[in-house]
């Protein structure tokens, strides 16, 4: 359970804030912060049972639901339709977080030309296009905030899902570029790079007793960062107390890397 306490940052209500993933996981917890600051928020996510679930309660925790479209991000044009979509109901994007990702463990052997693909397609690609389709509108409010979704996975040198690894690593150069075509319009493009961070899917899949050992023995500070930790950095990065803060990858590990 994440009880994570969230900063109230003036300047987020009211914004269009448009999150990939935000149907679970930290993805969630960023639709919940910006939700909770008063935000137009819309997500899309392929999982739309938890999806619709994680809509329903914000809307009898806030009286607001988030607007939700099912979209499969590796479907470049159902992106392009859901972010034309969003301009549509809620106005120009001012927020945009590309969070959505898939850390299936594959073996180097294992990864085929097919593969490879996919894990590009899940991981890298939409953040790409997703940007390039916000830019008009963030053009047109005299500015933004873009946030992708990197992780320390590279820079321990983590085996067993190669293709993230290299995805993840792409994402700080794809951070870098666009913060500099953005820069002039008054567009802002960070990276947040998570370490171990406990939500239901990694509990449930990777994080036994041994890995959480490693993972604390690791860290500089011996506490569980959470998807809450993760939504903080975003809703800083997000606000006007960060308007100086572009091309950076700012890291929430808890001093693992
Ligand atoms: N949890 C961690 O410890 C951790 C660590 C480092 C980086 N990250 C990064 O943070 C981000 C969120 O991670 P998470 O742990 O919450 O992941 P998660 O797998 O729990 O959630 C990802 C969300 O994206 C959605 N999604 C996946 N593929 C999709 C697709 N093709 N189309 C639409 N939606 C899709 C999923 O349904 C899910 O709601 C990812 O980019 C991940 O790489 C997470």
């Amino acid at each position: 359970m994440d009880t994570g306490t969230l900063t109230s940052y003036a300047g987020l209500a009211g914004k269009t804030v448009f999150i990939t993933g935000g149907g679970s996981g930290i993805g969630a917890a960023f639709t919940r912060a910006f939700a909770g600051q008063g935000a137009r928020v819309a997500f899309v996510d392929i999982a739309e049972e938890e999806s619709r679930a994680l809509t329903s309660q914000i809307q009898k925790e806030t009286g607001t639901a988030p607007f939700f479209i099912a979209c499969d991000l590796r479907d470049i044009a159902a992106l392009q339709a859901a972010i034309e979509k969003i301009r549509f109901e809620l106005g120009d994007v001012g927020v945009l977080i590309n969070n959505a990702g898939n850390d299936d463990r594959h073996t180097l052997d294992q990864v085929t030309p097919a593969y490879w693909d996919d894990r590009i397609e899940v991981n890298l690609r939409h953040m790409f296009f997703a940007a390039q389709a916000v830019a008009p509108q963030m053009k047109r409010l005299g500015g933004g905030t873009i946030i992708n979704l990197g992780s320390i996975i590279w820079r321990l040198k983590q085996t067993g899902l190669p293709v993230y690894n290299v995805t993840k690593a792409s994402i700080n150069g794809l951070t870098r570029v666009l913060a500099r075509e953005f820069g002039p319009f008054g567009i802002r493009v960070n990276t947040i790079s998570p370490g171990a961070i406990w939500t239901e899917r990694q509990i449930k899949l990777w994080y036994t007793p041994e890995f959480e050992s490693e993972v604390l023995a690791g860290q500089c500070m011996k506490m569980r960062v959470l998807p809450s930790d993760v939504a903080n950095m975003a809703l800083f990065l997000a606000s006007d107390a960060a308007e100086k803060c572009t091309a950076q990858d700012f890291i929430v590990d808890a001093g693992w890397s």
